[in-house]
């Protein structure tokens, strides 16, 4: 309940002070005025088996009524009551087993987002769970897919709404033997949303001009939220080093992640850990992108600084939001007052990722992503876009025509980009989702090594793939 309280208070303290298609470059108030809340991690999930390597839980969609202030009540959807939803923790070799329950008024699904695992479990749209049904997903995590992950209603047409109405939450996948050593954890699911006076969610009205902005560049919304609140602090002692990971479940927003004055040591994205950690001095995570991030507490004790949204220019110049250029803070980073600690030793080598031989490849494809189309194609549920065999390694090229960015994901198997515009990758990633720059493209392999069965591809603007950026891949 306290939770529940404190999160609606933010969204309310927000909207009022940021109205909504606010322009307005400061706004009225001042957020360092008011006290900043300490970020909340998720709730976790009760595990009600008691088998070793089982975790076996319960997960129920259903529309909650929010009261946000004395006759203000916000319609939502939550998991389990809460935005964002549980956090689903398990171990490489788990077995998994969720016991879904809809009840929501409308058709749902839950897609393990990144997760290797059968088919007809993967939540896409061609498995429906109708309002008042069930379904279990039962799925063990392999070895070596250590990540963060995250689970989303997938609906043929309704994603966006779904995930806007607050239906989203983190999976954190851990190794049985971690190479980092034991450090501060922190979760961090970025999200926007857009309300309306009267506390509801602002979704424009179909066909509205507000609706063909929307569709055109993804619903974007003011209120920027972490774990669902404005702007939390995140305590650090001087010295100390946190491991962060972070899920962009927003809509439609490209964020782009800075600390000013300090730089980040990345030591993995969307598959989990890379093979040596990376100095970074910004993030660029995409819908649905992940990373893992060491952050060290280089500041003196009791100074505090922010965790920024830089502008990035992903838009079209006839749809660019007027206010798309204005940094935005996400995050205050606070010092404790106590002396600084010596900052612990960290590996320079994480683990080996299996190289993807390209020798092996027997099937070359091109993706062509347009506005609105993949292929020159709307999604069809009927038709099988691209059929590949089973245990095929296939280089793909995605090919963005147009000027707009286009976050490619592809169902069920990680990939390892080869190259962007013809730039070799420098270091062997696992990835799941990769933004396909204006005008730009990419190239990366993937190994077909198991699970057949129907499978999504898409763009990842949430907008984008509901009105049929995408496609099916069988693998037989
Ligand atoms: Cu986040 Cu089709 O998925
Ligand atoms: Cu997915
Ligand atoms: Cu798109």
């Amino acid at each position: 309940m306290m939770r529940w309280t404190a999160l609606l208070l933010s969204l309310v303290w927000s909207t009022s002070i940021e109205p909504v298609h606010s322009a307005v470059a400061t706004p009225r108030g001042g957020i360092a005025t008011v006290p900043a809340d300490t970020l909340r991690n998720p709730p976790l999930f009760v595990n009600q088996s008691k088998l070793p390597h089982t975790i076996e839980v319960s997960l129920t969609a259903a529309p909650v009524r929010l009261m946000l202030s004395p006759g203000k009540v916000t319609e939502a959807y939550a998991y389990n009551g809460s935005i964002p939803g549980p956090t689903l923790e398990a171990h490489e070799g788990d077995k998994v087993i969720i016991h879904f329950h809809n009840n929501l008024p409308e058709t749902s699904t839950i897609h393990w987002h990144g997760l290797h695992i059968p088919a007809d479990m993967d939540g896409s749209p061609l498995h429906p769970v109708p309002p008042g049904g069930s379904k279990d997903y039962v799925f063990t995590i392999d070895p070596g897919t250590a990540g963060t992950f995250w689970y989303h209603p997938h609906p043929d047409n309704r994603t966006g709404f779904q995930i806007e109405k607050g239906l989203y939450g983190a999976i954190v996948v851990r190794p049985n033997h971690d190479p980092l050593p034991p450090l501060p954890e922190k979760l961090l699911i970025l999200s926007d949303n857009r309300f309306h006076a009267d506390g509801s969610i602002d979704i424009s009205a179909p066909h509205s001009p507000a609706a063909i902005v929307d569709e055109e560049n993804g619903r974007e919304g003011n209120v920027m939220l972490v774990n669902g609140q404005v702007m939390p602090r995140i305590m650090i002692r001087s010295g100390e080093v946190q491991r962060w990971r972070i899920v962009n479940a927003g809509a439609a927003r490209v964020y782009r992640l800075a600390i000013p004055g300090q730089t980040f040591l990345q030591v993995g994205t969307d598959g989990g850990l890379f093979e040596h950690p990376a100095e970074v001095k910004e993030i660029l995570l995409a819908n649905s992108e992940r990373v893992e991030l060491l952050v060290r507490g280089t500041g003196a004790p009791a100074s505090a600084t922010v965790l920024r949204n830089l502008p990035y220019d992903r838009y079209t110049p006839q749809t660019r939001p007027t206010e798309w250029s204005r940094p935005r803070d996400l995050v205050t980073l606070s010092y404790t007052g106590q002396p600084r600690i010596v900052t612990p030793p960290l590996p320079q080598s994480l683990r080996a990722i299996p190289v993807l031989d390209t020798t092996k490849v027997s099937v070359r494809r091109e993706i062509v992503l347009s506005q609105g189309l993949i292929n020159q194609r709307v999604m069809d549920m009927h038709r099988v876009d691209v059929s590949a065999k089973l245990g095929a390694f296939e280089i793909w090229t995605i090919q963005n025509v147009v000027g707009m960015d286009h976050p490619f994901h592809l169902h069920g198997y990680q990939f390892q980009v080869l190259d962007r515009n013809g730039v070799p990758e420098r270091d062997r990633r696992w990835k799941d989702t990769i933004n396909v720059p204006k005008h730009g493209s990419v190239r990366f392999i993937v190994h077909f090594d198991a699970n057949p069965g129907q499978w999504m591809f898409h763009c990842h603007i949430l907008d984008h793939e509901d009105h049929g950026m995408m496609g099916i891949l069988e693998i037989h």
